[in-house]
Protein backbone atom coordinates (compact mmCIF):
# COMPACT_ATOMS: atom_id res chain seq x y z
CA UNK A 1 0.00 0.00 0.00
CA UNK A 2 2.60 2.57 0.53
CA UNK A 3 4.26 2.21 -2.54
CA UNK A 4 1.34 2.97 -4.18
CA UNK A 5 0.00 6.08 -1.71
CA UNK A 6 3.85 7.58 -2.08
CA UNK A 7 3.35 7.37 -5.95
CA UNK A 8 -0.45 9.43 -5.55
CA UNK A 9 0.93 11.86 -3.71
CA UNK A 10 4.03 12.25 -5.40
CA UNK A 11 4.40 13.95 -8.58
CA UNK A 12 6.38 12.20 -11.44
CA UNK A 13 8.36 15.59 -12.35
CA UNK A 14 12.35 15.00 -12.42
CA UNK A 15 12.38 18.64 -11.05
CA UNK A 16 11.19 16.98 -7.75
CA UNK A 17 8.22 18.28 -5.47
CA UNK A 18 7.54 21.56 -4.79
CA UNK A 19 4.96 21.32 -1.97
CA UNK A 20 5.59 24.99 -0.49
CA UNK A 21 3.32 25.66 2.68
CA UNK A 22 -0.08 26.69 1.01
CA UNK A 23 0.24 25.92 -2.79
CA UNK A 24 -1.93 24.03 -4.55
CA UNK A 25 -0.08 20.44 -4.74
CA UNK A 26 0.24 21.12 -0.72
CA UNK A 27 -3.81 21.49 -0.52
CA UNK A 28 -4.24 18.74 -3.40
CA UNK A 29 -1.97 16.19 -0.56
CA UNK A 30 -4.00 17.41 2.56
CA UNK A 31 -7.72 17.36 0.56
CA UNK A 32 -6.42 13.63 -0.70
CA UNK A 33 -4.92 12.79 2.97
CA UNK A 34 -8.47 14.12 4.35
CA UNK A 35 -10.70 11.73 1.65
CA UNK A 36 -8.40 8.74 2.28
CA UNK A 37 -8.96 9.29 6.24
CA UNK A 38 -12.52 9.36 6.09
CA UNK A 39 -12.52 6.23 3.90
CA UNK A 40 -10.46 4.86 6.60
CA UNK A 41 -13.16 5.46 9.01
CA UNK A 42 -11.55 8.21 11.35
CA UNK A 43 -12.45 11.56 12.42
CA UNK A 44 -11.15 14.29 10.75
CA UNK A 45 -9.62 17.32 11.88
CA UNK A 46 -8.15 20.42 10.20
CA UNK A 47 -6.90 22.88 12.25
CA UNK A 48 -6.07 26.64 11.59
CA UNK A 49 -2.94 26.40 9.90
CA UNK A 50 -4.10 23.36 7.73
CA UNK A 51 -2.23 20.46 10.09
CA UNK A 52 -4.53 17.45 9.57
CA UNK A 53 -5.37 14.91 12.13
CA UNK A 54 -6.93 11.63 11.38
CA UNK A 55 -8.37 10.06 15.00
CA UNK A 56 -9.07 6.45 15.18
CA UNK A 57 -10.99 5.99 18.33
CA UNK A 58 -9.85 4.01 20.82
CA UNK A 59 -12.45 1.74 23.23
CA UNK A 60 -11.32 3.36 26.21
CA UNK A 61 -10.87 7.25 27.16
CA UNK A 62 -7.33 9.00 27.59
CA UNK A 63 -4.67 10.73 25.38
CA UNK A 64 -3.73 9.40 21.93
CA UNK A 65 -0.47 7.85 20.70
CA UNK A 66 0.20 9.81 17.80
CA UNK A 67 2.56 9.50 15.15
CA UNK A 68 3.28 11.71 11.72
CA UNK A 69 5.04 14.61 9.94
CA UNK A 70 5.18 17.32 7.49
CA UNK A 71 3.53 17.64 4.07
CA UNK A 72 5.72 20.34 2.60
CA UNK A 73 8.56 19.60 1.05
CA UNK A 74 11.91 22.27 0.27
CA UNK A 75 11.25 23.57 -3.32
CA UNK A 76 12.51 20.84 -5.78
CA UNK A 77 12.88 18.23 -2.97
CA UNK A 78 12.18 14.67 -2.64
CA UNK A 79 9.54 11.97 -2.29
CA UNK A 80 9.95 10.96 1.34
CA UNK A 81 10.86 13.69 2.97
CA UNK A 82 7.94 14.33 5.56
CA UNK A 83 5.80 12.45 3.31
CA UNK A 84 6.67 8.99 3.88
CA UNK A 85 6.38 9.82 7.89
CA UNK A 86 2.73 10.82 7.27
CA UNK A 87 1.78 7.52 5.08
CA UNK A 88 4.10 5.08 6.63
CA UNK A 89 2.06 6.21 9.45
CA UNK A 90 -1.45 5.44 8.15
CA UNK A 91 0.07 2.28 6.52
CA UNK A 92 1.18 1.16 10.19
CA UNK A 93 -2.50 2.26 11.71
CA UNK A 94 -4.32 0.71 9.57
CA UNK A 95 -1.69 -2.69 9.33
CA UNK A 96 -3.05 -2.41 12.94
CA UNK A 97 -6.44 -2.20 12.04
CA UNK A 98 -6.72 -4.66 9.80
CA UNK A 99 -4.83 -7.33 12.20
CA UNK A 100 -6.08 -6.26 15.53
CA UNK A 101 -9.14 -3.86 15.51
CA UNK A 102 -10.06 -1.32 17.42
CA UNK A 103 -7.17 0.19 19.78
CA UNK A 104 -7.69 0.51 23.01
CA UNK A 105 -6.01 3.90 23.00
CA UNK A 106 -6.91 6.39 20.28
CA UNK A 107 -3.92 6.11 17.50
CA UNK A 108 -3.82 9.68 15.62
CA UNK A 109 -2.06 10.27 12.03
CA UNK A 110 -0.55 13.89 11.83
CA UNK A 111 0.19 15.43 9.01
CA UNK A 112 1.70 19.05 10.05
CA UNK A 113 1.62 21.83 7.22
CA UNK A 114 4.69 23.01 7.46
CA UNK A 115 8.37 22.29 8.80
CA UNK A 116 10.85 23.16 6.07
CA UNK A 117 10.23 27.20 6.62
CA UNK A 118 11.09 26.79 2.42
CA UNK A 119 7.92 29.19 1.69
CA UNK A 120 8.29 31.90 4.11
CA UNK A 121 11.21 32.73 6.73
CA UNK A 122 9.64 30.72 9.43
CA UNK A 123 9.99 26.63 9.84
CA UNK A 124 7.87 24.30 12.42
CA UNK A 125 4.59 26.65 11.79
CA UNK A 126 2.44 23.63 11.79
CA UNK A 127 3.90 21.93 15.20
CA UNK A 128 4.13 24.88 16.85
CA UNK A 129 0.55 26.07 16.46
CA UNK A 130 -0.27 22.26 17.44
CA UNK A 131 1.32 23.35 20.76
CA UNK A 132 -0.32 26.61 21.03
CA UNK A 133 2.60 28.90 19.50
CA UNK A 134 0.92 30.68 16.58
CA UNK A 135 2.29 33.13 14.27
CA UNK A 136 2.99 36.40 15.50
CA UNK A 137 5.36 38.23 12.96
CA UNK A 138 4.14 39.10 9.58
CA UNK A 139 5.64 36.85 6.59
CA UNK A 140 5.79 37.46 3.37
CA UNK A 141 7.03 34.60 0.59
CA UNK A 142 9.08 35.77 -2.69
CA UNK A 143 6.01 36.97 -4.24
CA UNK A 144 4.52 39.26 -1.76
CA UNK A 145 1.68 37.30 -0.18
CA UNK A 146 1.43 37.00 3.22
CA UNK A 147 1.16 34.30 5.06
CA UNK A 148 -2.13 35.14 6.36
CA UNK A 149 -3.93 35.46 3.31
CA UNK A 150 -2.14 32.13 1.98
CA UNK A 151 -3.06 30.14 5.09
CA UNK A 152 -6.86 31.70 4.54
CA UNK A 153 -6.89 30.59 1.00
CA UNK A 154 -5.57 27.14 1.57
CA UNK A 155 -6.97 26.34 4.63
CA UNK A 156 -10.67 27.53 4.84
CA UNK A 157 -11.22 25.22 1.93
CA UNK A 158 -9.97 22.37 3.40
CA UNK A 159 -12.20 22.79 6.67
CA UNK A 160 -15.38 23.49 4.99
CA UNK A 161 -15.01 19.75 3.59
CA UNK A 162 -17.77 17.53 4.86
CA UNK A 163 -17.73 16.07 8.47
CA UNK A 164 -13.99 17.92 8.99
CA UNK A 165 -13.65 19.28 12.10
CA UNK A 166 -11.30 22.48 13.09
CA UNK A 167 -10.69 22.23 16.23
CA UNK A 168 -7.02 21.32 17.11
CA UNK A 169 -6.93 18.07 19.10
CA UNK A 170 -5.74 17.37 23.13
CA UNK A 171 -2.33 16.83 23.12
CA UNK A 172 -0.91 13.04 22.65
CA UNK A 173 0.29 10.89 25.18
CA UNK A 174 3.21 10.21 23.07
CA UNK A 175 4.28 11.02 19.27
CA UNK A 176 6.68 8.74 17.37
CA UNK A 177 8.23 10.14 13.92
CA UNK A 178 9.16 8.13 11.03
CA UNK A 179 11.64 9.81 8.85
CA UNK A 180 14.09 9.28 5.74
CA UNK A 181 17.57 9.78 7.63
CA UNK A 182 18.45 12.26 4.84
CA UNK A 183 22.26 11.23 5.21
CA UNK A 184 24.87 8.45 4.71
CA UNK A 185 25.51 6.52 8.05
CA UNK A 186 22.92 4.14 8.40
CA UNK A 187 23.66 3.18 4.59
CA UNK A 188 27.41 3.08 6.04
CA UNK A 189 26.82 0.75 8.65
CA UNK A 190 24.20 -1.42 7.19
CA UNK A 191 21.84 -0.85 9.32
CA UNK A 192 18.15 -0.76 8.88
CA UNK A 193 17.26 1.39 11.59
CA UNK A 194 18.19 4.60 13.22
CA UNK A 195 16.72 5.58 16.34
CA UNK A 196 17.14 8.89 16.88
CA UNK A 197 18.79 9.92 20.38
CA UNK A 198 18.39 14.07 19.95
CA UNK A 199 18.51 16.57 17.17
CA UNK A 200 20.97 19.75 16.69
CA UNK A 201 20.67 22.84 17.40
CA UNK A 202 19.65 25.18 14.56
CA UNK A 203 19.67 29.12 14.06
CA UNK A 204 19.05 30.77 10.42
CA UNK A 205 19.86 34.22 9.32
CA UNK A 206 19.65 36.70 6.40
CA UNK A 207 22.91 38.62 6.04
CA UNK A 208 22.29 41.83 3.84
CA UNK A 209 25.43 43.21 2.49
CA UNK A 210 24.94 46.84 1.12
CA UNK A 211 27.32 49.16 -1.88
CA UNK A 212 26.10 51.57 -4.33
CA UNK A 213 24.56 50.23 -7.37
CA UNK A 214 26.75 52.02 -10.74
CA UNK A 215 27.95 51.06 -14.18
CA UNK A 216 29.68 48.69 -14.46
CA UNK A 217 31.77 50.46 -17.38
CA UNK A 218 32.79 53.67 -16.05
CA UNK A 219 33.24 52.98 -12.54
CA UNK A 220 36.85 52.29 -11.43
CA UNK A 221 37.65 49.91 -9.56
CA UNK A 222 38.92 52.12 -6.98
CA UNK A 223 35.79 54.16 -6.65
CA UNK A 224 33.37 51.08 -6.15
CA UNK A 225 30.88 49.91 -3.57
CA UNK A 226 30.31 46.33 -5.22
CA UNK A 227 28.14 44.79 -2.92
CA UNK A 228 28.53 41.33 -4.72
CA UNK A 229 33.04 41.69 -4.07
CA UNK A 230 31.77 42.30 -0.27
CA UNK A 231 29.66 39.71 0.17
CA UNK A 232 32.28 36.95 -1.47
CA UNK A 233 34.34 38.45 0.82
CA UNK A 234 31.97 37.88 3.91
CA UNK A 235 31.10 35.03 2.72
CA UNK A 236 35.00 33.29 2.07
CA UNK A 237 35.71 34.79 5.54
CA UNK A 238 32.96 32.80 6.65
CA UNK A 239 33.51 29.47 5.38
CA UNK A 240 37.25 29.88 7.13
CA UNK A 241 35.51 30.65 10.64
CA UNK A 242 32.83 27.87 10.64
CA UNK A 243 36.10 24.96 8.99
CA UNK A 244 38.09 26.18 12.35
CA UNK A 245 35.28 25.83 14.77
CA UNK A 246 33.60 22.42 16.39
CA UNK A 247 33.82 19.42 14.44
CA UNK A 248 30.14 19.19 14.62
CA UNK A 249 29.15 22.37 13.30
CA UNK A 250 27.73 22.71 9.40
CA UNK A 251 27.61 26.15 7.96
CA UNK A 252 25.76 26.29 4.90
CA UNK A 253 24.85 29.34 2.39
CA UNK A 254 21.97 27.76 0.89
CA UNK A 255 20.44 31.18 -1.09
CA UNK A 256 21.81 34.39 -2.81
CA UNK A 257 20.15 37.00 -4.02
CA UNK A 258 21.54 40.13 -5.95
CA UNK A 259 20.14 43.94 -6.39
CA UNK A 260 19.42 44.62 -9.74
CA UNK A 261 20.98 41.17 -10.49
CA UNK A 262 22.21 42.84 -14.09
CA UNK A 263 25.02 42.19 -15.87
CA UNK A 264 26.29 45.86 -16.43
CA UNK A 265 25.25 47.34 -13.09
CA UNK A 266 27.88 46.77 -10.16
CA UNK A 267 25.14 45.54 -7.20
CA UNK A 268 24.00 47.91 -5.14
CA UNK A 269 23.02 45.09 -2.80
CA UNK A 270 23.46 41.62 -1.68
CA UNK A 271 21.68 39.68 0.51
CA UNK A 272 22.54 35.96 1.63
CA UNK A 273 21.33 32.92 4.02
CA UNK A 274 22.92 31.52 6.42
CA UNK A 275 22.02 27.93 8.09
CA UNK A 276 23.83 27.32 11.10
CA UNK A 277 23.65 23.47 13.32
CA UNK A 278 25.58 22.16 15.82
CA UNK A 279 24.82 19.06 18.34
CA UNK A 280 24.76 21.03 21.53
CA UNK A 281 23.43 25.35 21.64
CA UNK A 282 27.00 26.19 23.61
CA UNK A 283 28.79 24.84 20.50
CA UNK A 284 26.44 26.61 17.78
CA UNK A 285 26.63 30.18 19.91
CA UNK A 286 30.56 30.12 19.89
CA UNK A 287 30.31 30.05 16.35
CA UNK A 288 27.26 32.61 16.08
CA UNK A 289 29.22 34.84 18.41
CA UNK A 290 31.80 35.37 16.18
CA UNK A 291 29.04 35.77 13.15
CA UNK A 292 27.76 38.67 15.38
CA UNK A 293 31.17 39.92 15.76
CA UNK A 294 32.14 39.93 11.74
CA UNK A 295 28.75 41.82 11.08
CA UNK A 296 29.43 44.31 13.81
CA UNK A 297 32.60 45.17 12.60
CA UNK A 298 31.02 46.28 8.96
CA UNK A 299 28.79 49.05 8.98
CA UNK A 300 27.59 48.00 5.13
CA UNK A 301 26.30 44.55 6.64
CA UNK A 302 23.02 43.86 8.34
CA UNK A 303 22.22 40.60 9.90
CA UNK A 304 18.13 39.28 10.76
CA UNK A 305 17.91 36.37 12.69
CA UNK A 306 15.21 34.32 10.92
CA UNK A 307 15.06 31.15 13.04
CA UNK A 308 16.49 29.52 16.04
CA UNK A 309 15.44 25.94 17.53
CA UNK A 310 17.59 24.84 20.52
CA UNK A 311 19.38 21.36 20.56
CA UNK A 312 16.91 18.28 21.73
CA UNK A 313 17.13 15.01 23.59
CA UNK A 314 14.43 13.27 22.62
CA UNK A 315 12.81 10.81 25.11
CA UNK A 316 15.25 7.75 26.15
CA UNK A 317 12.53 5.63 27.39
CA UNK A 318 10.84 5.31 23.98
CA UNK A 319 14.17 4.65 22.56
CA UNK A 320 14.70 2.19 24.82
CA UNK A 321 11.17 0.49 23.91
CA UNK A 322 11.93 0.79 20.27
CA UNK A 323 15.51 -0.80 20.50
CA UNK A 324 13.64 -4.09 22.44
CA UNK A 325 11.03 -3.89 19.04
CA UNK A 326 13.83 -3.99 16.90
CA UNK A 327 15.79 -6.85 18.65
CA UNK A 328 12.55 -8.58 18.42
CA UNK A 329 12.01 -7.75 15.03
CA UNK A 330 15.53 -8.89 13.70
CA UNK A 331 16.27 -5.38 12.71
CA UNK A 332 19.82 -3.95 12.87
CA UNK A 333 19.43 -0.67 14.48
CA UNK A 334 22.00 1.87 15.21
CA UNK A 335 21.99 4.94 17.43
CA UNK A 336 21.97 8.12 15.68
CA UNK A 337 22.34 12.10 16.15
CA UNK A 338 20.04 13.78 13.80
CA UNK A 339 21.16 16.60 11.44
CA UNK A 340 18.56 17.62 9.89
CA UNK A 341 15.33 19.80 11.85
CA UNK A 342 12.18 17.65 12.55
CA UNK A 343 8.61 18.53 14.11
CA UNK A 344 9.67 16.40 16.72
CA UNK A 345 11.99 18.58 17.93
CA UNK A 346 9.01 21.23 18.78
CA UNK A 347 6.73 18.00 19.66
CA UNK A 348 9.16 17.13 22.78
CA UNK A 349 8.87 20.03 24.62
CA UNK A 350 5.35 19.78 25.06
CA UNK A 351 5.36 15.21 24.80
CA UNK A 352 7.34 12.37 25.01
CA UNK A 353 8.46 12.21 21.70
CA UNK A 354 10.92 9.70 19.53
CA UNK A 355 11.95 9.30 15.60
CA UNK A 356 12.97 6.42 13.45
CA UNK A 357 15.15 6.89 10.39
CA UNK A 358 15.26 4.43 7.88
CA UNK A 359 18.20 4.54 5.22
CA UNK A 360 19.06 7.07 2.22
CA UNK A 361 20.43 5.53 -0.75
CA UNK A 362 23.36 7.31 -1.40
CA UNK A 363 22.45 9.91 1.50
CA UNK A 364 21.20 12.97 -0.68
CA UNK A 365 17.76 14.54 0.68
CA UNK A 366 16.57 17.73 -0.20
CA UNK A 367 16.75 17.10 -3.71
CA UNK A 368 14.56 15.33 -6.32
CA UNK A 369 17.10 12.14 -6.14
CA UNK A 370 16.12 11.35 -2.66
CA UNK A 371 15.15 7.48 -2.35
CA UNK A 372 14.57 4.90 -0.02
CA UNK A 373 14.16 0.92 -1.54
CA UNK A 374 10.98 0.09 -0.72
CA UNK A 375 12.05 -2.87 1.43
CA UNK A 376 13.89 -0.56 3.47
CA UNK A 377 10.61 2.03 3.45
CA UNK A 378 8.86 -0.92 4.94
CA UNK A 379 10.86 -1.78 7.91
CA UNK A 380 10.27 1.33 9.28
CA UNK A 381 6.43 1.36 9.12
CA UNK A 382 6.75 -2.52 10.73
CA UNK A 383 8.91 -1.20 13.55
CA UNK A 384 6.47 1.65 14.29
CA UNK A 385 3.41 -0.67 14.26
CA UNK A 386 5.03 -2.68 16.89
CA UNK A 387 5.64 0.45 19.10
CA UNK A 388 2.27 2.12 18.50
CA UNK A 389 0.84 -1.93 19.00
CA UNK A 390 2.93 -1.77 22.48
CA UNK A 391 1.52 2.13 22.97
CA UNK A 392 -2.00 1.44 22.02
CA UNK A 393 -3.39 -1.68 22.52
C1 LIG B 1 14.64 20.72 7.31
O1 LIG B 1 14.36 19.63 6.96
C2 LIG B 1 15.95 21.03 7.74
O2 LIG B 1 16.50 20.30 8.57
O3 LIG B 1 16.49 21.98 7.20
MN1 LIG C 1 11.37 16.25 7.16
MN1 LIG D 1 13.35 18.59 5.11
MN1 LIG E 1 13.32 18.58 8.41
Amino acid sequence: MLTELLAQFNVADKSGQNRLVYNAAWQANQQRLIQLGQEFGAKVTVDDYGSVYLDFPGSQPGLAVATGSHMDTVQHGGQYDGLYGVLGGLCAIEQLRQTYDRPRKTLRLIAFSEEEGSRFPAAFTGSKFYLGQPQTQPLLDDAGISFETARQQAVTPLQALPQVHTKRPALPATFTELHIEQGPRLKLAHKAIGLVTGIVAQRRYVVTVHGQANHAGTTPMIHRQDAVQRASALMTHLYDVAQQGSASLTFTIGAITVHPNVDNVIAGECRFTVDCRDETDAKLTQFTQQLDACVAADPQVTLTPTLTVSATRLSHALLRQNELLAQELGLPYEQLFSGAGHDSQIMYTAVPTTMLFVPSDNGVSHCPEEHTSAADLAKGVALLAASLYQQAY
